[in-house]
């Protein structure tokens, strides 16, 4: 069975599905506030630098033992209550008949950028065993995390568009958007193949064995209200809404979303996860009092003294609280410049300050 969910029911008596986060994510209480944070895997971290060197990224993402060993790193050191899968939003477009490669600084570069309905073509379904790697990674993680759940994730169609049709990272998304508004056909056929490899991945993700998901649209606060529901939401929803019986929360991410979060909490969210420049009571009252909420500590407050730290840690709490259920969080993901003993501080700052 590849394309249904039957296989997640198996995890659900696993102590990681009664976990902190999980509960947190279905607003149900919690003795206190979980936090993990995106981006904890990675170039702050020494060790990680270490069994990365001279592996480039891609590679990195496809040998299990590895990517274990990395995803494991920061639930170690930190103590957080969550592990991230380590892979990228690009894995599964790579192995989808995508030729690029992730530059160390800069992202994902794509070969041949796709513009036309024959570079469409370069772009096939994802089959389950195209990320075989995947599975086997989230069996071993799973196995070895115990009680701590595993997060599973995916870049979201909009998100993934924009790197394949710029070629790389942009800032304006400019040919993004001209095929958009000029060549609604063609846009909208990425991304409906986009979803359907992204709900792929994510299913292969469950199957596995990970606790919770998360959506990454990191580039959708460039649109309008009005155009992310006509040019996007479908997209993002058809992938939200086919794991609504996978029996994971889902957790829907963007930066600068502030416009935009009624309606990423409409595609079909469990959690909305907010970046910090809305409050997360202001954004409650947009996504609404049933669903819970993630974030939303500015990565930079990281570089400020400890009691700047403190302060903006106990505010983003007392924000929280208006909602249902809080999942702790930086806004956006950890800086490579970050002291990773600030990030200690701040996991066991969370956990004390938000007991109940
Ligand atoms: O959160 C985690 O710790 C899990 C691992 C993870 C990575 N990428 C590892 C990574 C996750 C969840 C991602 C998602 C991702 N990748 C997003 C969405 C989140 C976001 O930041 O908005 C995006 C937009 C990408 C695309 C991408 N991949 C970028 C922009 C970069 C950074 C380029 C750089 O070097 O500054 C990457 C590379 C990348 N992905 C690294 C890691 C650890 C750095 C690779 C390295 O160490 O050389």
């Amino acid at each position: 069975m590849t394309t249904t969910m039957e296989g997640s029911a198996a995890h659900r008596d696993d102590p990681a599905t009664d976990s902190l986060l999980v509960r947190a994510c279905r607003g149900r209480p919690v003795p206190h506030s979980p936090v993990w944070f995106m981006r904890q895997a990675g170039r702050s971290l020494p060790e990680y630098r270490k069994v990365r060197a001279g592996i480039p990224m891609l590679e990195a993402c496809r040998r299990p033992e590895l990517v274990a060993e990395v995803t494991l790193q920061p639930v170690r050191r930190h103590g957080v209550d969550a592990a991230i899968l380590f892979s990228d939003i690009v894995v599964p477009v790579a192995e989808a008949g995508i030729d690029l490669h992730i530059e160390p600084g800069v992202g994902p570069v794509v070969a041949e950028p796709i513009r036309t309905q024959a570079d469409l073509e370069r772009l096939r379904p994802l089959d389950p065993t195209d990320v075989s790697y995947i599975d086997e990674a989230v069996r071993l993680l799973v196995g070895e995390l115990g009680a701590t759940p595993l997060i599973g994730f995916a870049g979201a169609p909009f998100t993934l568009a924009s790197y394949l049709i710029e070629g790389g990272p942009s800032r304006t998304h400019a040919k993004t958007k001209a095929m958009m508004y000029g060549e609604p056909e063609l846009w909208h056929a990425l991304c409906a193949r986009l979803a359907e490899i992204t709900l792929e991945f994510l299913r292969v993700q469950v199957r596995g064995g990970v606790s919770a998901v998360q959506l990454f649209d990191s580039w959708a606060g460039a649109l309008s209200d009005a155009d992310y529901r006509r040019f996007v939401l479908p997209h993002s929803a058809h992938v939200l809404t086919g794991l609504s019986g996978a029996g994971v929360p889902r957790i829907h991410f963007g930066v600068g979303t502030a416009q935009l979060l009624t309606a990423m909490a409409e595609a079909g969210a469990d959690v909305v996860g907010v970046d910090w420049r809305t409050p997360l009571d202001t954004a409650m009252a947009q996504i609404g009092p049933e669903r819970a909420v993630q974030g939303n500590l500015d990565p930079c407050v990281l570089f400020a003294p400890w009691p700047v730290i403190q302060r903006e840690v106990l505010r983003v709490l007392e924000e929280g609280r208006a909602a249902p259920g809080h999942v702790f969080n930086l806004g956006h993901g950890v800086l490579p410049d970050t002291d990773p003993d600030v990030l200690t501080r701040v996991v066991t700052l969370v956990h004390e300050a938000s007991a109940r």
